[in-house]
């Protein structure tokens, strides 16, 4: 595993970065996938995070993504804590499982630390992220939001960038609003790549 750089992603690239998370992301969480219009719609937000938008390249081309989102932790004091919330990431399905997942996410935080943020959540499986340093929000105190109390959070993840970070925070984190997008909207720009199959498959959690 050598030859790949990571960079931030440029304009000319949207297109196929698109192209790589529709192709990462099909039929694995639902049948099909939303997540290149969720890119496509978060790099115009004013959350979008510029400084923190990477491409990973190996022999020109393109084998990975990864972005990062603007939010807040709505404190039980009253306070709003600046926290980021991260992807989609993604790594091209042929080389999927061979660390470079690992080496942009590490990357990619480096980065984040380096910009100043205090603390990164967002949904994820802890068997990948969990080798990164996340933990489970809900040992730092953070609820995920309209989840009931007694509802298993353990996809909900949590890293300080800045040891200490949530030292004295309790409260729930807010996904932005510009993940949640219309499924009519997904439908209509789906349209503009090649055909492809949606399949129900085991292990989907939509
Ligand atoms: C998730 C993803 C970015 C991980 O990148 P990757 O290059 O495949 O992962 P790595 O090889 O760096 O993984 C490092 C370790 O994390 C763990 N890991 C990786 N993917 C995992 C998964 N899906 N479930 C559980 N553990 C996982 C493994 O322990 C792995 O080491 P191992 O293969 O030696 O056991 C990539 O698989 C992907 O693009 N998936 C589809 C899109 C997606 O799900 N994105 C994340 C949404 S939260």
């Amino acid at each position: 595993m050598n030859n790949y750089t990571i960079r931030k992603e440029t304009k000319d690239d949207y297109r196929a970065v698109e192209n790589l998370i529709r192709e990462s992301f099909w039929n694995v969480y639902r049948p099909g996938c939303t997540e290149h219009y969720v890119i496509h719609v978060l790099r115009n937000d004013p959350a979008f995070v510029k400084e923190l938008d990477f491409v990973m390249e190996q022999d020109g081309r393109l084998i990975g993504q990864n972005i990062f989102m603007k939010t807040i932790i709505s404190a039980d004091n009253g306070r709003d804590i600046d926290v980021l919330t991260m992807g989609p990431i993604c790594i091209a399905n042929d080389l999927k499982r061979k660390g470079y997942g690992k080496i942009l996410l590490d990357h990619s935080l480096e980065k984040a630390v380096e910009l100043g943020f205090g603390a990164v959540l967002f949904e994820g499986n802890i068997g990948f992220y969990g080798k990164s340093g996340f933990d489970y929000a809900s040992k730092f105190g953070i609820r995920y939001h309209d989840l009931p109390e007694d509802a298993d959070s353990s996809f909900f993840l949590c890293k300080e960038l800045i040891r200490g970070y949530l030292d004295d925070v309790t409260g729930v984190y807010k996904t932005p609003q510009g993940y949640y997008v219309d499924d009519a909207d997904v439908e209509k720009f789906d349209k503009s790549f090649p055909p492809k199959e949606k399949l129900k498959l085991p292990g989907q959690i939509f």
